[in-house]
């Protein structure tokens, strides 16, 4: 098992080329079940959640490819889907990564039926399906759950609904829009998330046949059409590695700029990052905007708070990464998880770093600047490694972050580029450490 060794102490400067949305790009690939015609994407980020995607898609009677662009960091997929007699999401993949239920709104809205494993918990939360479930079936579908599987099947097709969701839900939303988009007539959704990558699920629904309106509101209006056909789309930067690595140079100190970053999807991070007294500066570049973060060697942080909410609030998937920031600003810092029940397994680890914190419940409570000095960690899950990864930058010494299979589902190249900016990380195979 590979693990990354990182020697603390070093500032970070150059540049980092921000790679697509994960989180964009697995409904993306999911939306090519839609229409018997080629999708082709592009900037897809070369992790190991989208290889698991396409292998989903490739059970369901997919005939896809995956190439990369560039430096390899991201890929191009181009799907056809022909589909199959029977689809069905094998446990095998679906245990793998959550977001393979996302298979299911557009298998029933082209096939009529479906059979998705159930994807369990995982090890921030219980993260159940029940939203997801409860607007199927108020579109028609039947749904059943037996070993451990759920079989969902509709008479003749699903229709459209005006539903409001119980509790605002990313995957939920991104289902039902995905089903809704081949639907006749006209599907409001209520309370929907309003994260970027369901802005981009869109825009690629929209270059597919679909009418949608309320972009960038919890208010979505669908307008199905029977057959959708094949396009082309690019998906948006990753804000979550954007963030990630702008939450590195806050810890370590330096300079970097981030090229292809959107700051409006940055925005409550920059806020924060800010009033930390980072500096932060925005400009357009050459193929996308930028985004700069300086930090002295030596200039002192402020301590800060942080909730986590849905979008456009603080993002739960950043929430690890400012945790590790603020064991190096002046003061304490109050941090609420408000979206998952267990997402501060990486406090504990910060702890063994020599981080001064505590948590009760959904509350962390960070005392500031502690001295890190480095340690082996064990990684739990995928932003809890960042956020390992980024006190490693600080800690004095050698810090050696294990399990980081979960760092490569969801970060394309994390080491090579933070050597790019002046980082000592190594990714060493499990013997050799
Ligand atoms: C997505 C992201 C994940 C991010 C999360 C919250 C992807 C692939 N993953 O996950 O990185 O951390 O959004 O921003 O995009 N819930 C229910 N019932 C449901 C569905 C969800 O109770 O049917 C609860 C969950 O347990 C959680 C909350 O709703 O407490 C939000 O979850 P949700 O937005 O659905 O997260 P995901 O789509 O799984």
């Amino acid at each position: 098992m590979d693990r990354l060794v990182i020697q603390g102490g070093h500032p970070l400067r150059g540049r980092i080329r921000v790679s697509g949305a994960k989180n964009a790009a697995l409904p993306c690939l999911a939306a090519a079940l839609l229409t018997p015609d080629e999708v082709v994407l592009s900037n897809l980020p070369a992790v190991a959640d989208i290889r698991t995607m396409v292998k989903v898609l490739q059970a369901l009677g997919t005939e896809a490819t995956l190439e990369p662009e560039g430096e390899g960091f991201e890929l191009t997929a181009r799907l056809t889907c022909a589909g199959s007699e029977d689809p069905k999401a094998p446990y095998e993949l679906v245990k793998t990564m959550r977001a393979s239920i996302l298979v299911l709104g557009p298998l029933l809205a082209r096939f009529g039926k479906a059979t998705v494993s159930l994807p369990g918990g995982c090890a921030i939360g219980a993260r159940p399906v029940n939203l997801h479930l409860e607007a199927l079936e108020r579109m028609g579908a039947t749904i059943e759950i037996s070993h451990g599987y759920i079989h969902a099947s509709v008479k003749d097709h699903l229709k459209a609904i005006d539903h409001t969701f119980e509790k605002v839900s990313v995957g939920a939303t991104e289902n039902i829009l995905m089903a809704a988009a081949l639907v006749d007539g006209t599907t409001v959704l209520r309370n929907a998330a309003q994260e970027p990558e369901i802005g981009d699920l869109a825009q690629l629904l929209v270059k597919m046949g679909a009418q949608i309106e309320g972009l960038g509101t919890g208010i979505l209006s669908v307008t199905g059409a029977g057959r959708l056909h094949g396009c082309e789309h690019a998906v948006i930067p990753d804000r979550i590695e954007a963030g990630t690595y702008l939450c590195a140079v806050a810890a370590a100190c330096g300079d970097v700029v981030l090229d292809r970053c959107e700051p409006e999807h940055l925005r409550s991070l920059l806020d924060l990052l800010e009033r930390t007294g980072c500096v932060i500066t925005e400009r357009e570049g050459q193929g996308g905007r930028q985004v700069r973060i300086q930090r002295e060697v030596g200039q002192k942080l402020r301590s800060k708070d942080a909730t986590t909410l849905p979008f456009p609030g603080f993002p739960t998937d950043l929430q690890a990464q400012v945790m590790a920031v603020m064991t190096q600003a002046c003061g304490i810092s109050v941090i609420n998880e408000g979206i998952f029940e267990n997402r501060f397994q990486h406090a504990m680890e910060l702890e063994r770093l020599g981080a001064n914190l505590r948590t009760d419940g959904h509350t962390a409570i960070v005392a500031g600047p502690a001295e890190l000095t480095g340690c082996t960690v064990m990684a739990t899950d995928l932003r809890a490694s960042a956020a390992l990864v980024i006190a490693g930058l600080v800690a004095k010494g050698e810090t050696i972050v294990d399990r980081i299979y979960h760092l490569d589902r969801g970060y394309a190249g994390l080491e090579k580029k933070l050597q790019g900016v002046g980082a000592h990380i190594e990714r060493v195979g499990g013997g050799r450490v």
